[in-house]
């Protein structure tokens, strides 16, 4: 690095463990704690940074990156990495970096989170509790699901569609998924899975977790047809990037019962969810809580942090993206 200390824009506020790593040899500008820079507003700032520390929810273009010369690294404070344009970022000889394994396990727990919640009917029982409609214990008050022997399908068993696995094991079900690379042998037998293909995987499901990174091919995967082949009795859990399921073929399912519930992390059209989800009552909602944990916020910040250190002082990134 040169004497004059190069400059790091981050676009929220990130937990301290990662700020003042950057502090320590940068000088860093937090654009704000409360709301994210506008288009224009980064369109403004970047010329004269080096390294840029991006949210999920900051879209970065070609043609913003084309504004910032002496940018060198777009450090994303997030595993996926769809709001940034990689090709681009590559042409330009940007890097571009994510926070892989940071937020695996609170990701994994709040899939099973919202299995839970939405099969054992906790937030409509929540509900119908604070009512003041609950008259006493009855036989067939809210019945929800048992786990032992049933199915859950993983549609990408990545960190996280293997850490659901993991916790699914303790509940005695039996995991099938679908990659578009099928895991060695020795990986399926750790987890104790079984690969199918989709149409299988989709048909034999009592439980489908969304575990794919968000792309072109992976929009819309989840489309009417797809959800028409699940059975009536079962759920769909997504905590990867809500336009892999078409939202709007999946409220018209869950309406008309043709699919028995959901639980969902993310949408579409991020925070706008979808009218017909927010009225139906066996979907559980989630304001993409995935990774926020203090733990894994944490571990996030600092990865992000050393992730721009490290390509600033010419050194190979923790965890670089490519296309
Ligand atoms: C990520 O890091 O991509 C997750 O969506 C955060 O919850």
């Amino acid at each position: 690095m040169s004497h004059k200390q190069p400059r790091v824009l981050v676009t929220r506020e990130i937990p301290e463990a990662g700020l003042s790593i950057l502090r320590q040899c940068c000088e860093v500008t937090v654009f704000s704690s409360e709301q994210q820079p506008t288009r224009e507003q980064l369109a403004a700032l970047l010329p004269t940074y080096d390294a840029l520390l991006t949210m999920l929810t900051d879209p970065i273009d070609r043609e913003l990156m084309a504004t910032a010369p002496q940018l060198r690294v777009i450090s994303n404070y997030a595993v996926g990495y769809n709001n940034i344009d990689i090709q681009a970022a590559e042409e330009l000889g940007i890097a571009v970096t994510n926070t892989p394994g940071a937020m695996t396990d609170a990701t994994a727990d709040i899939a099973w989170a919202l299995l839970m919640a939405v099969t054992r009917r906790i937030v409509e029982g929540d509900a119908y509790v604070r009512a003041g409609k609950w008259t006493g214990w009855a036989p067939s008050l809210l019945l929800g699901m048992e786990y032992g022997g049933k199915t859950l399908g993983i549609i990408g068993a990545g960190r996280i569609g293997l850490a659901i696995a993991k916790r699914a094991r303790a509940f005695d079900m039996n995991v099938v998924y679908y990659n578009r690379r099928r895991l060695d042998e020795a990986t399926e037998q750790q987890y104790g899975l079984s690969y199918v293909d989709l149409d299988t995987l989709v048909r034999s499901s009592d439980i489908l977790s969304v575990n794919v990174p968000y792309s072109a091919e992976s929009h819309h995967l989840l489309n009417a047809d797809l959800l028409a082949r699940m059975k009536p009795t079962a759920y769909l859990i997504n905590t990867a990037r809500g336009a892999i399921v078409e939202e709007a073929a999946l409220v018209e399912a869950l309406r008309t019962g043709q699919l028995a519930g959901a639980g969902l992390d993310v949408f579409e059209k991020e925070p706008e969810v979808h009218p017909g989800l927010l009225e139906l009552p066996n979907v559980v909602l989630a304001p993409h809580l995935g990774s926020s944990t203090v733990e894994t916020r944490d571990r996030m910040a600092v990865l992000a942090a050393e992730n721009i250190v490290r390509v600033l002082r010419g050194e190979p990134p923790h965890s670089l993206v490519t296309s």
